[in-house]
């Protein structure tokens, strides 16, 4: 059996031109445009490719991007006052902290600092709170988009074996979490799971997000299950490169699967154009305006 692609680069380009589509009706309806502010402390080279790849979607989106790119030298202190002042922002709707922080800056300290309203990254223990007990949250973009591909693939979720492989609080936990809401039997398997490929194998639907490259084998998987892989590992080459490799080992495992997210060019695109929809409803909500139907 050869598993279908899901191609998330494809949904990922829908998503970002209904987003555009909302933009366009927000700006009349407002007199402005929605507005994402990234914060990038420190030159880590990933969060720099990362942040300039959000500023450019959000312009093509055709919102206004306010990047702040501070020294790694800069003290929690400054950073907190920053996001504060963004809080305080009325033309701006988004609040992004990219992470990691440098190691000296507590995170959950600056991340309790974001208004919960603006923020699109869905960290605050405010909306992790939501997501978990009902109510208007904001999901973290990753998860969402992991969703969306499996909603868009499978339709009805209900009464599927979900098995999350890793539980950080950036997706494995809010994975679990959506998926529960809809209406799956969820798993959450980690690091100290005992046979893992024994829980894996119960799954139709496999979220792979533990960071340890080409992890999870085809004979791990129920014939006929969905993959969704959300690891982007870089192994070196024998040419002295590098190549990109999700957690899941896409050459066996598709021989099994029903359908797999390739790396690139599955789960990756998705965390940006959710990023962008999230943005939107934000706006949305805090201009007391109901967010697109469809998005
Ligand atoms: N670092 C890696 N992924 C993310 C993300 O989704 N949001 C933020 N803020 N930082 C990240």
């Amino acid at each position: 059996m050869s598993a279908a692609r899901i191609d998330g680069k494809a949904f990922a380009a829908g998503l970002r031109e209904r987003v555009a589509a909302g933009v366009r009706a927000f700006e009349p309806a407002t007199g402005r445009k929605p507005g994402l502010a990234v914060v990038l402390v420190g030159d880590d080279p990933a969060s720099q490719v990362y942040v300039r790849a959000k500023g450019k979607a959000t312009l093509e989106a055709g919102m206004a991007s306010f990047e702040h790119r501070l020294p790694d030298s800069t003290r929690q202190a400054e950073l907190i006052d920053l996001v504060q002042s963004l809080d305080a922002d009325e033309t701006v709707d988004g609040i992004l902290v990219q992470l990691p922080l440098p190691g000296r800056i507590d995170e959950a300290a600056v991340i309790a600092a974001i208004d919960p309203a603006k923020d699109v990254d869905g960290f605050t223990t405010e909306n992790a709170g939501r997501l978990a007990v009902g109510g208007a949250a904001m999901v973290p973009c990753t998860p969402l988009g992991c969703l969306m591909l499996l909603k868009d693939r499978l339709g009805d979720l209900t009464g599927l074996e979900a098995v999350v492989i890793g539980r950080s609080n950036i997706v494995g936990k809010p994975m679990a979490q959506l998926l529960l809401r809809e209406n799956c039997t969820v798993t959450i398997a980690h690091s100290r799971t005992r046979d893992l490929p024994a829980v894996t194998r119960r799954a139709d639907i496999v979220v792979a997000a533990v960071g340890r490259p080409e992890m999870v084998k085809g004979d791990w998987l129920k014939p006929g299950a969905t993959v969704i892989d959300v690891g982007i590992n870089r192994l070196p080459k024998a040419d002295g490169g590098t190549r990109l490799v999700g957690d899941v080992d896409y050459v066996s495992a598709s021989e099994v699967a029903g359908a797999i997210t390739p790396v690139p060019g599955g789960v990756g695109p998705m965390t940006i154009a959710v990023l962008l929809r999230n943005t939107l409803v934000a706006a949305h909500r805090r201009a007391g305006l109901p967010p697109p139907e469809r998005l």
